[in-house]
C-alpha cells in the first residue's frame, strides 16, 4: 500500500543541549524509518527556544543535520514575551506548557497567559500541553481570544469530551492523541516502570476507550510525542518475562539504584521539585527519572495494526497522520514523496534495529501488523527494505 509522506506534529529531537538522547540526524533517521518525512520539533531544549537567538542556533543545527523536513516550535516563557512577534516569523507554532513536564517551560498565571496569547499573531497556531483543569483554561482562552488553540497529547475521557463540546460550540480548537495513550493503560505503566512513564501519564481503560470512541470525530491528529531519554537516565529495564510481555502479568517490583537513577541538574530541578509535591504516592517510584518515551518508529506500525483490526480505516489513518496536520499547521506539500508499507506483515516489534539514539521502545515485544518498506522523499529513495539508506537513490523514472 502507498501512503503519502507522513507528518509527526510533536517530537522532541533534543538539540541543542540534549544530544546524548537524540539529535537532528538520529531523530530524522528514526522519523524516516517510521514513515515520517516531516516532523515538528518541540522547544524544551537547552537552551529552550524562547528567544530569537536560541531559535537561530537550533534552526542552524536542524538545517545542517536533518534527513527530512523539520519545523521548529517557539516556546512561551514569562520572561521573553517581547520576543514572541519576532519568533512568530520563524516558528511553525507556539508551544505553551501549562502543567509540569520535562523541562523548565511552565507558564503560570492568567495575566501571563493573556499577554502571551495577545502577543502571538492570529495566523499561527498556539499549542498547549494542558491536562485536566488546564484544558478548560485553554478552551476558555480560545473562546475569549478567538485564536486557534491546539491541545497536545489528550489522554483522559473528560478532556476529549470537553474538546468535543468546545468544537460543537464552534470554538477554534483542535487536538492530538498519541499511540501510547491509545494502546497502554496505567497497568502497563506499572509493568514498564520508568519506561512507561510520560506526561500525561498513562490512564485507565475507560480513558483509552474514550479516545477510541473519538478516533473518527474529535481527534484531529495522531502524533508520537517522541520523547527519548537514555536507558541510563531511565534506570534498569524492568524484569518481566519477555515471552508473556503483552499478557496480563503480575506487577513485579523492581528497584532503581542510586547510581543509575537520573539526577536532575540545576536547570531542571525546579520542575522536578514541583512534580514531587503533586504526585500521587504510587508514582514516587519513578519520580527521579525523566518522563517521556520514544515513538517515531512505533507510531505508524501501531496505527497500521489498528487499521488491520478495523478500528479505523486506512483513509482515516492518512487524515490523522498527514492531511490534518498539514492543514492545521499550514505546512507545504512535499512533491514526489511517498511511503510504501506492507500492511499485512505480522511481526514482533521492532522489525529492524531502532534508529532513535535512546535505543528502546515501550512497545518492544508487541505483535504488530504492518511495517514500512520504503520511503521516497522528493524523488530520492531514503528507506529501502525498511532500512534508512546512507546514500539516497533516485526513485524517479
Ligand atoms: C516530554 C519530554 O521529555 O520532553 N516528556 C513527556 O513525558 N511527554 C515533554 C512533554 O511533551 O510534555
Ligand atoms: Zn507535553
Ligand atoms: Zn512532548
Ligand atoms: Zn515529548
Amino acid at each position: 500500500m502507498i501512503l503519502p509522506g507522513l507528518i509527526d506534529a510533536h517530537v522532541h529531537l533534543r538539540a541543542p543541549g540534549g544530544e546524548h538522547k537524540e539529535d537532528f540526524r538520529s531523530g530524522t533517521r528514526a522519523a524516516l524509518a517510521g514513515g515520517f518525512t516531516t516532523v515538528l520539533a518541540m522547544p524544551n531544549t537547552r537552551p529552550p527556544l524562547v528567544s530569537v537567538d536560541a531559535f537561530r542556533i537550533a534552526q542552524k543545527l536542524a538545517n545542517s543535520q536533518s534527513l527530512c523536513d523539520v519545523f521548529l516550535y517557539a516556546g512561551a516563557s514569562a520572561d521573553h514575551i517581547d520576543e514572541l512577534p519576532r519568533l512568530a516569523n520563524r516558528a511553525v507554532a507556539l508551544k505553551i506548557y501549562m502543567d509540569d513536564t520535562y523541562g523548565p517551560l511552565k507558564v503560570r498565571g492568567l495575566g501571563t497567559l493573556e499577554r502571551i496569547f495577545t502577543s502571538w499573531p492570529e495566523n499561527k497556531l498556539i499549542c498547549l500541553h494542558a491536562e485536566e483543569e488546564s484544558v478548560a483554561v485553554g478552551v476558555a482562552l480560545a473562546a475569549v481570544t478567538r485564536k486557534n488553540v491546539h491541545f497536545c497529547h489528550i489522554s483522559r475521557r473528560e478532556e476529549i469530551e470537553m474538546i468535543a463540546f468546545a468544537k460543537s460550540e464552534g470554538l477554534p480548537v483542535t487536538c492530538e492523541v498519541t499511540p501510547h495513550h491509545l494502546y497502554l493503560t496505567y497497568e502497563d505503566g506499572q509493568r514498564l516502570g520508568p519506561y512507561g512513564d510520560m506526561r500525561p501519564r498513562l490512564q485507565t481503560q475507560d480513558d483509552v476507550d474514550a479516545l477510541w470512541e473519538h478516533i473518527n470525530t474529535t481527534i484531529d491528529i495522531i502524533s508520537s510525542d517522541h520523547a527519548p531519554h537514555t536507558r541510563e537516565e531511565k534506570g534498569p529495564w524492568p524484569h518481566f518475562n519477555e515471552q508473556t510481555l503483552w499478557d496480563n502479568l503480575e506487577y513485579e517490583q523492581y528497584n532503581i539504584t542510586a547510581s543509575t537513577a537520573f539526577s536532575y541538574d540545576r536547570f531542571w530541578r525546579p520542575v522536578a521539585e514541583d512534580v514531587k509535591q503533586s504526585e500521587p504516592p504510587e508514582y514516587t517510584l519513578h519520580r527521579s527519572t525523566p518522563p517521556g518515551v520514544p515513538g517515531l518508529e512505533s507510531t505508524l506500525p501501531l496505527m497500521l495494526t489498528a487499521a488491520a483490526q478495523k478500528r479505523l480505516t486506512y483513509e482515516r489513518l492518512v487524515e490523522l497522520l498527514c492531511a490534518n496536520p498539514r492543514r492545521i499547521f499550514n505546512l507545504p506539500e512535499q512533491h514526489d514523496t511517498w511511503v510504501e508499507v506492507d500492511e499485512k506483515l505480522s511481526y514482533t516489534f521492532p522489525l529492524h534495529p531502532l534508529q532513535t539514539k535512546c535505543g528502546w521502545s515501550p512497545f518492544e515485544g508487541m505483535r504488530l501488523i504492518g511495517a514500512v518498506q520504503s520511503v521516497t522523499l522528493r524523488g530520492r529513495k531514503v528507506v529501502k527494505d525498511g532500512l534508512v539508506l546512507e546514500q539516497p537513490e533516485s526513485d524517479i523514472n
